[in-house]
């Protein structure tokens, strides 16, 4: 068992090959790259929202400056301790405003990328040798796995983005290796060590199975826009207004800067741009701010939470998410991931709080245990049958733990476990699920025995516990009379709950979720019939 205790306080992901209809037919769905995760896809209809409303301030602030001036293996671990305005995977200019809701760039801006880039000739050998050398020896477990190292397993499919000069200087030479290779340093919140960022953007595969020199590729992990990301999440989640001054916004100074020599492809302005925020950061940090108003903050918000998770499953599952299409077909071990957006969906309807147990039966790779216990804070359990799923959740708790840090935000209590939900006696499940407040049961591709055997947990659960599930436990026409008085269905109050599109990795299209609350009260009229008061 993995856990984390902290008291004190990517696209769609396609690992969901096969789709069962009502039917049991099978229908393929199209391959699809991993990386630019639902975290991403999920959160990018409201960043457009958010971004429309920054543009439209900025363009006011500049008409108006005067206004705007402003269950097997186990190891433990302690830790100590939340508005998206851009796409997850894109670098190019404004992507924020002009992004539409899966994150991808319009045709008009992949164009001027392309025409950009087409005169950027790269070579790949010495960018090898050079990222090499530079590789920082980060210790895994304690410490965050930092960002250039995603960059690193894979520099052959990345090529430089900061190649413009400078146009502020007309007699600016053209950037240098260096500069087109830029590394850069970022403080977070938290008083950990700075992140390293080799920030060069992922190219395409053109049909020849080649890099297209120039074509940026939406899926993979864009290091620049990770980075442009986190440091707006400070500035919006972290100060106030009146320190956001110190940074500046979108009209003018260091946040300005940033996103003017992003767009400008200018590298030299963009490092020393992140010099000056790293600089305001570490004096914000001196004089306790940022712990002040991350306590103050208590838990990510949505946006928030999304975009730490994002950088963890990017850090640790990503590159091997392949591996979690090793599942038998139409088992009860398929594998599909509801997206983040449902799962806030889940925590608003269920009401699960600082001071709630919950508990995600088949949690596959942790994502919703960790997002539930992220935005909440709540005491979240994982357990997992197959052996890689449950690897890749212990993977990203330990990410998470050390990411949380860095974001001085507490983890909450977590725990995963290797093992069968329907081995109670197994460990302290038993204990677990009947001091549970809130389950998940992604049963969407459960046998009918497993879904009964399931059932047949919840006659211990304590009054109240919610179980929400995508098929629902109780038939439609089931009746609470004396032969049904002893079957789980006759405890289970069930709600129908609609989902859209987004909302889970092995369809776009929208379903039906179900929410169970366990209610004794509705069989005491059978029981006075039957035994008399
Ligand atoms: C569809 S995935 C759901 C993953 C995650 N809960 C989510 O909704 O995003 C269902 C998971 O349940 C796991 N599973 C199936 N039977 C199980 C059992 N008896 N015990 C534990 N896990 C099981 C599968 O291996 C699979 O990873």
């Amino acid at each position: 068992m993995t856990t984390i205790d902290s008291s004190s306080k990517k696209d769609d992901r396609s690992h969901l090959l096969v789709e069962k209809d009502q039917n049991k037919q099978t229908v393929a769905l199209p391959p699809k790259k991993v990386m630019a995760s639902k975290l991403a896809a999920a959160a990018a209809a409201a960043a457009a929202a958010a971004a429309a409303a920054a543009a439209a301030a900025a363009s006011s602030s500049q008409r108006q400056p005067s206004q705007n001036q402003a269950l097997t293996t186990s190891s433990t671990i302690t830790s100590t301790t939340t508005k998206i305005t851009s796409s997850y995977s894109s670098t190019s200019n404004n992507t924020s405003s002009k992004s539409g809701p899966s994150g991808q760039l319009p045709r008009s801006e992949s164009t001027m990328t392309k025409r950009r880039l087409s005169s950027s000739v790269v070579d790949n050998t010495r960018e090898k040798k050079v990222a090499r050398e530079k590789a920082p020896q980060s210790k895994p477990g304690k410490s965050i796995t930092h960002s250039d190292r995603v960059v690193q397993a894979e520099i052959s499919q990345y090529r430089p983005y900061f190649t413009e000069p400078d146009s502020d200087n007309p007699n600016g030479a053209a950037p240098t290796h260096k500069e087109k290779n830029l590394r850069v340093i970022l403080e977070y919140p938290g008083s950990i060590e700075p992140e390293n960022f080799l920030l060069l953007k992922p190219v395409i595969k053109n049909a020849a199975g080649k890099y297209d020199e120039e074509e940026e590729d939406q899926d993979e992990y864009n290091p620049i826009t990770d980075l442009m990301r986190t440091a707006e999440f400070i500035y919006d989640c972290y100060l106030t207004p009146e320190e956001q001054k110190l940074l500046g916004n979108q009209s003018h100074g260091i946040m300005r800067n940033l996103t003017k020599y992003r767009n400008r492809r200018n590298g030299a302005g963009f490092a020393q741009a992140i010099k000056e925020f790293n600089k305001v950061m570490r004096q914000l940090k001196a004089d306790g701010v940022l712990a002040k108003n991350a306590k103050d903050m208590c838990h990510p918000n949505y946006d928030l939470a999304c975009h730490i998770l994002f950088q963890v499953y990017s850090r640790t599952v990503a590159r091997q998410a392949d591996a979690l299409n090793n599942y038998q077909a139409f088992s009860n071990n398929v594998y599909g991931e509801i997206n983040p957006i449902l799962v806030k969906d889940f925590i608003t309807k269920t009401g699960v709080n600082s001071r709630s147990v919950f508990m995600d039966l088949g949690c596959g790779i942790g994502n919703v245990v960790l997002q539930v216990a992220a935005q909440t804070g709540c005491e979240a359990y994982g357990i997992e049958i197959m052996e890689t799923p449950c690897k890749f959740a212990k993977r990203q708790l330990k990410e998470y733990a050390a990411r949380m840090k860095a974001w001085r935000l507490p983890t909450g209590k977590i725990h995963f476990r290797h093992g069968d939900f329907l081995d109670v006696a197994a460990n302290d499940l038993y204990s677990t699920l009947k001091r549970s407040d809130v389950l998940l049961v992604n049963n969407y591709a459960f046998d009918a025995a497993t879904n009964q055997a399931l059932a047949q947990l919840f006659l211990d659960l304590k009054e109240g516990t919610k179980i929400i599930s995508l098929k629902s436990f109780v038939p439609k026409h089931h009746k609470i009379n004396q032969r049904t008085l002893n079957m789980p269905e006759s405890i289970l109050r069930v709600e129908e709950f609609e989902y859209y599109s987004e909302a889970v990795s092995w369809t776009n299209n929208g379903g039906q979720y179900y929410i169970g609350t366990v209610d004794r009260s509705r069989l005491a009229p059978y029981f006075e019939e039957m035994y008399g008061r």
